[in-house]
């Protein structure tokens, strides 16, 4: 479905991506993960169409997409979460949803002066999936809440909903545990299961939470210094000598997060969160 060769991307003289090469089936959820500053964002933002690499290609659907725009990757089916949620915080969850469908009539002065009711039957057709969305994400009791008022768990279900506003086929999801509450870090994973194996969805998922990568990834890719280290499965790129190598050479290491799990710090943290929930 997505075949990524020879990608490089360099930033001055420093390359993030150095020569990354990989492959996704359709119907993986393929696990990518490495240390800090691997290159996996990067990697993401070259796949969408957000950087253009200095050298390499990237086929999608048997195509060569390496020189097309942001927009025309999208309509391909070709979808982006962020790292970082990238919501209207101002509109509500509902309206976000909303936003996301490209070119509604409505958007064109002229379809609303001369064909007033197909412009209405488009809004509605796109508010049904909305609510449908938000329903399948059981979000529904916050609707109308301001997207910016949502906990970090519920902003990151609203990045994968809107996902869902399109027929998107390959989506890329960029640490979509972070900041997310261990009740509502269940639901999300359970809800990328659902979309992979009854609606027909590709996923990669860059994840430092090495428990989600072990229930829902195969295969596991490990990224260092821009380059792939290792593909296979999540056990064998474990233990792989490399692997253990390139995260025990960075800091924070998935260790020192792990311990950080324990820190009171962060314990307190998730407990604001989970108090956020019950809006
Ligand atoms: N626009 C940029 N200009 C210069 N350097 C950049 C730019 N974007 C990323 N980098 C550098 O490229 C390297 C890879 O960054 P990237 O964000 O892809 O890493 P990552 O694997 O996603 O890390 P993390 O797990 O922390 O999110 C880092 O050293 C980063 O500082
Ligand atoms: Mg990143």
């Amino acid at each position: 479905m997505l075949e990524v060769d020879g990608l490089v991307k360099a930033f001055g003289g420093f390359r993030a991506v150095d020569g990354c090469s990989l492959k996704v089936e359709k119907g993986e959820i393929l696990g990518l993960i490495g240390p800090n500053g691997a290159g996996k964002t990067t990697l993401f933002n070259l796949i969408a169409g957000a950087l253009q690499p200095s050298a390499g290609t990237i086929r999608f659907l048997d195509e060569d997409i390496t020189a097309l725009p942001t927009d025309a990757r999208f309509h391909k089916g070709l979808v982006r979460t962020f790292q970082i949620p990238h919501e209207f915080h101002n509109l509500s969850a509902r309206e976000n949803l909303m936003m996301v469908p490209p070119h509604q009539p409505g958007e064109n002065l002229f379809a609303n002066w001369f064909a007033p009711g197909k412009v209405r039957a488009a809004e509605e057709a796109v508010r049904h999936k909305a609510d449908a969305t938000l329903a399948f994400l059981e979000l529904t009791h916050v609707a109308d809440e301001r997207a910016g008022n949502l906990s970090g768990g519920q902003k990151k279900l609203l990045e994968l909903g809107r996902t869902m506003m399109t027929d998107a086929k390959l989506v890329l999801l960029d640490e979509p545990a972070a900041g997310v509450n261990r009740t509502l870090l269940r639901k999300l994973e359970e809800k990328i299961l659902i979309l992979n194996r009854e609606r027909g969805y590709t996923f990669i998922l860059i994840e430092h939470d090495m428990e989600m990568i072990e229930k829902l990834c195969h295969p596991v890719v490990c990224m260092a210094e821009g380059k792939v280290l290792i593909q296979g499965d999540f056990y064998a790129v474990r233990s792989d000598a490399r692997v253990l190598e390139a995260y025990l050479g960075e800091t924070p290491t998935a260790i020192e997060r792990e311990a950080a799990e324990h820190d009171p710090k962060v314990e307190e943290l998730r407990e604001q969160e989970l108090h956020r929930e019950d809006l």
